[in-house]
């Protein structure tokens, strides 16, 4: 029997501006889940990451599922009329379509979804991150599957030692997937010459090159794609399959201690490193940091066990500490240069209409 695990995220309000959805909102989300899964699926869990209610569910219909799709879709729908009523922030905000048309992809929320044949054991992690895009697990990924300074795996382990082939898509391309699948070792350096831009090239998945399975599965969805216009940041998810012919989960948590830069933070147009925090956790330092969560799990026939927090860890303290630092010290440079997000990428466009206001005044010297 094949098992299949979908996470669906959106953005359906939050309190305070952009710091984490309310009580009264999850429990509208969870008993819509609660009351109308049936049996579709196995399992399911519910969490937060800043403003983003993720629905990790388990069941054995395969990805793009109508079905389970709808059940979010319309789990995020009773959301949202709950965070109208509490005068939430953005209540509804990543819904972007009016009616639901079988499949939430290029409708708001953020999808990753994997399938596979269970190990007789199965350690998987699922990854939220907010106040970001997808091309922040790029650096992560490529670092966890791709180099043996990061995964010793790849020189230790049989089970890795042909390499991980990665799916990456141009998300600037808006007339469907535009992809390109690179296969580690040996094309490291155009993997790499593509995921040095996160805003444009992300990965969407991982494969052992070994056995054929699937290890990753990752968002790639651009709000501004779907509506044509900045709605906000789009915050990925992101599912990890662990150990054995796949990295361990030390080697997969290991690159979140660099807090690398990524777009995100203050109106959604800065650059900010990513901190790894607590599940459950709220945003807050210049509607920031970028935070990423990890929560852990092992699973038996589609059942879940509790999730386990990878970063609350005391380990990761000291992480968030530096991370701070960073944070603090590229805000001392404000507006200028690299703290800032490229004019394309900017979620808001008033600049834009101050430059062109300000062409006439230009002289040019004589
Ligand atoms: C992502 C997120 C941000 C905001 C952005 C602008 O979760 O909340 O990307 O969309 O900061 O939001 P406003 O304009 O509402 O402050
Ligand atoms: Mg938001
Ligand atoms: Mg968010």
């Amino acid at each position: 029997m094949k098992t299949t695990l979908s996470v669906i995220k959106a953005d359906i309000g939050s309190i305070g501006g952009h710091i984490c959805p309310s009580r009264q909102l999850l429990d509208s989300v969870r008993n819509h889940i609660e009351e109308n899964a049936g049996d579709l699926i196995i399992d399911h869990y519910l969490s937060f990451t800043g403003d983003d209610i993720a629905i990790l569910m388990t069941h054995t219909h395969g990805p793009g599922h109508d079905e389970i799709h709808r059940l979010a879709w319309d789990a995020f729908l009773a959301g949202t009329e709950t965070a109208r009523r509490q005068g939430l922030y953005g209540a509804g905000q990543d819904l972007l379509k009016e009616s639901f048309s079988g499949n939430v992809k290029g409708m708001g929320p953020a999808v990753a979804e994997l399938e596979f044949e269970e190990r007789p054991n199965e350690p998987f992690l699922f990854f939220a991150a907010d106040k970001t895009d997808p091309g922040a697990y790029n650096l992560p990924l490529y670092l966890a599957f791709a180099d043996p300074m990061n995964t010793p795996g790849l020189i230790l382990a049989p089970g890795m030692s042909r390499g991980f082939r990665f799916v990456v898509m141009d998300v600037g391309h808006t007339e469907g997937d535009r992809v390109i699948e690179l296969n580690t070792p040996e094309d490291l350096y155009d993997l790499a010459a593509l995921l040095r831009d996160p805003e444009r090239y992300v990965i969407e998945s991982v494969w052992s090159r070994d056995t054929g399975e699937q290890a990753v599965a990752a968002s790639t969805s651009r709000l501004h794609n779907i509506a044509g216009k900045y709605t906000g940041k789009d915050d990925p998810v992101m599912l990890v399959r662990a150990q054995k012919m796949f990295p361990a989960t030390g080697e997969i948590l290991a690159p979140y201690a660099i807090g690398h830069f990524v777009a995100g933070g203050m109106r959604g147009s800065h650059q900010m490193p990513l901190m790894p925090v607590g599940l459950n956790s709220g945003i807050s330092y210049f509607d920031g940091p970028p935070v990423v969560s990890c929560a852990a799990f092992a699973m038996h026939e589609g059942r879940l066990t509790e999730a386990v927090d990878a970063f609350a860890h005391p380990f990761w303290d000291e992480v968030r500490n530096r991370v701070a630092g960073k944070a603090m010290e590229m805000r001392r440079q404000g507006f200028v240069g690299a703290a800032m997000l490229p004019m394309s990428e900017l979620e808001y466009t008033g600049i834009m209409e101050k430059l062109e206001a300000l062409q006439p005044r230009f002289t040019v010297r004589g």
